[in-house]
């Protein structure tokens, strides 16, 4: 059951898709109100749980921190930060009272979740116009459906995005380009896509090329999809001031570009130098944004990332001329404690400063909007004029679309992945605890960069990173400029790492039925153990352990030099070790807590009483993988399973009569239509 709750005038952010009637205020249910403080509180009590929050520091259970919803440009995610790219207002309680709440405001909101007062959830808005969405529901995953229905159908990827994808910021030039597909064909290391970072852009500007560094880019496209490469270009929000750059010029034309509040452009710096951004919140500039990917899309691109759309600022034009002018007042200072802090503090503040989010405006429905009172909703429209172009322009195939800044709502044009995360285990841990919060929220298509963006990898990150990787739809290796280089070719264990992309080929079938069922049904492909085994107090307090779709559980290592873990298993399971597709040994385990080894050259992967889990032969790309030609792994005397399945590029999506079903009884497998 969904209520509706309408607070003042909400500023439209069509984050839903339902139409429901509004409830009375008076009868908010669970909350008291506070009007006056913009805020709801709620009394928990000590074994509540909260879930949620999607893109988030810390663990499944929000329980115990601070939260803000604010696309933020942070590339350090550590347990002290209060957000990251992603702004998800959507939380669930599980305790005596079981609901959803899902906050459509597109400014900022605090979920103080127990932090201030352990007892007290309380969330604060900056004030009172938004709508409240109260979803109730037997479980937490009906709770979940209830809320995806809301916010409707989350975006769906090609198939072949679902293989292995190879990045670095940057590859400079077409034949560095050329050196890794070389190197994954020679060392038969499987690879769906290429991605290409700012520097194939002319000077970072969106929808040109470096001509010097891919001299024929579209014959280059060519020459990749030959081999069943696609390749991934990046677009950034920022436009880069300069005459005679016709995306700068038909923005300055058309008034496209957010504006100052004296009607001038607003200018902010990024990785082009001086920038305008596109009012992603006007129809009409949306609409022309979004054509801009004509451009690539006309050369054979069919995949994209947007970036730097939170939006992110190094600086603004006023602040920089500020900071000139009062840097000079230190120049002849003895600094000390105040004034080296402040001179420190001056240069420190200068990007993603809050004040130059409320020096610029946008137009939305003939009305002028300060930026910061819908923050959240910049790289969602960014991602959404792409999506809405798409359709327009290649209305029958699917395009690859995923974002780094996003609101609730964008889930139906793109995917996610969680930014610069580092080279860390803790951010591994951290990968496996986002993925569920983020399919709660919609965003069923999302990774995180595989090995870490930042730092320096080692070679047992990499391994185990890779092992938990091979579950997330979205499986991409990025790491930053500067840092050692991540490529497989760096490694020495190369037939482990492809033993685990073989793997990865292999469970293909499953895990594209997986993530298909559940973009179809509302669903979540990857899942808190306690989604599925909602009364197990004992799975509740498992963090580190996740189920995929309805026939698995996995359990990554996640610490350095550890050879096995704990894994709770909340009934009895078939463990199969896979060290590849050919080498698996199997287990019955009961119930209850196991220690088990897990060499660096192995995952663990535990199979559900009466579940199947189906295996294609693996394949060197996508287009390989023979979605036909399976085999079975079964525990139990009969087990069931239903096969999506489709051709994975247009939008004829099967239908639930469609779905295969899997029987295996009497030891024979019988696959019906
Ligand atoms: C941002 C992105 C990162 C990219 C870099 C250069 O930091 O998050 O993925 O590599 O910009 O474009």
């Amino acid at each position: 059951m969904i209520r509706k709750y309408v607070f003042g005038k909400m500023i439209e952010t069509e984050a839903v898709v339902l139409q429901i009637q509004d409830e009375q205020l008076s009868q908010f249910p669970f909350f008291s109100t506070d009007e006056k403080s913009f805020s709801l509180k709620l009394e928990m009590s000590d074994k509540d749980k909260v879930y949620g929050l999607g893109e988030a520091v810390r663990g499944i259970n929000k329980r115990g921190w601070l939260y803000k919803s604010k696309c933020s440009d942070d590339p350090s995610h550590t347990e002290d930060k209060n957000s990251l790219y992603g702004a998800h207002n959507f939380i669930l309680l599980d305790g005596e009272v079981k609901f959803g709440l899902f906050i459509d405001y597109p400014g900022m909101i605090t979920f103080d979740v127990g932090y201030s007062s352990y007892r007290e959830l309380k969330i604060t808005l900056e004030d009172f116009n938004c709508e409240m969405y109260v979803i109730e529901g037997e479980s937490k995953l009906q709770i979940v459906k209830e809320f995806r229905r809301l916010i409707g159908t989350s975006y769906i990827a090609p198939r072949w995005a679902f293989g292995y994808g190879q990045s670095r910021w940057s590859y400079m030039n077409a034949d560095e380009v050329r050196a890794v597909v070389s190197f994954h064909k020679e060392n038969q290391l499987p690879l769906d896509s290429v991605y290409l970072d700012i520097d194939y852009m002319e000077r970072y500007k969106d929808f040109t090329i470096n001509q010097d560094a891919f001299p024929d880019f579209q014959e280059f496209v060519h020459e990749m999809k030959e081999q069943n490469i696609h390749l991934i270009p990046i677009i950034d929000a920022g436009v880069k001031i300069e005459d005679g750059y016709d995306i700068y010029e038909e923005g300055i034309r058309h008034d496209y570009f957010c504006k100052k509040e004296n009607g001038e452009p607003f200018v902010a710096g990024v990785w082009p130098g001086r920038v305008h951004f596109p009012d992603m919140l006007h129809k009409d500039a949306r609409k022309w944004f979004g054509r801009s990917y004509h451009f690539l899309l006309e050369k054979g691109i069919d995949g994209f990332w947007n970036d730097m759309n939170e939006p992110a600022i190094f600086y603004s034009e006023e602040r920089l001329q500020q900071v000139f002018l009062q840097i000079q007042n230190y120049s002849n200072q003895n600094l000390d404690i105040q004034s080296f802090f402040s001179f420190k503090n001056l240069v420190e503040t200068i990007n993603n400063n809050p004040e130059d989010y409320k020096a610029f405006f946008h137009e939305m429905n003939g009305e002028r909007i300060r930026h910061d009172q819908v923050h959240n909703l910049y790289g969602y429209m960014m991602t959404r004029a792409a999506g809405e172009a798409f359709l327009e322009l290649q209305p029958e195939k699917r395009i690859l679309l995923f974002s780094r800044a996003s609101y609730i709502g964008m889930h139906r044009y793109g995917g996610i992945w969680t930014g610069d995360n580092m080279s860390w285990w803790s951010h591994l841990k951290l990968n496996i605890q986002m993925m569920p919060s983020l399919n709660m929220c919609g965003f069923l298509y999302s990774g995180a960069d595989i090995g870490g963006f930042g730092g320096n990898v080692t070679e047992d990150l990499m391994l185990r990173w890779l092992a938990f990787g091979i579950f997330t739809p979205l499986l991409r290796n990025h790491s930053a400029m500067g840092t050692r280089k991540q490529e497989l070719s760096e490694f020495e264990k190369l037939p482990v790492f492809r033993n685990l992309l073989q793997i990865r080929y292999g469970l293909l079938p499953y895990i594209y039925s997986e993530y298909m069922k559940s973009v179809l049904n509302h669903e979540m492909y990857m899942l808190p153990l306690s989604f599925v085994y909602e009364h197990d107090e004992r799975a509740a307090q498992v963090e580190d352990q996740l189920m995929i779709g309805e026939s698995i559980m996995i359990a990554p290592v996640y610490e350095q030099n550890a050879r096995g873990r704990y894994v709770y298993l909340p009934e009895t399971m078939k463990l199969i070790r896979m060290k590849s597709l050919l080498d698996k040994q199997y287990q019955v385990l009961e119930q209850g807590v196991h220690y088990l080894e897990c060499e660096l050259d192995e995952i663990l992967l535990f199979l559900r009483p009466g579940k199947i889990l189906p295996l294609s032969k693996g394949g060197m790309n996508m287009e390989e993988v023979d979605f036909n030609d399976l085999s079975f792994e079964v525990f139990g005397d009969r087990a069931y399973y239903k096969l999506y399945q489709d051709d994975g590029i247009s939008k004829l999506y099967q239908a639930k009569e469609e779905w295969k079903n899997i029987v295996y009884e009497n030891a024979v497998i019988i696959t019906e239509k």
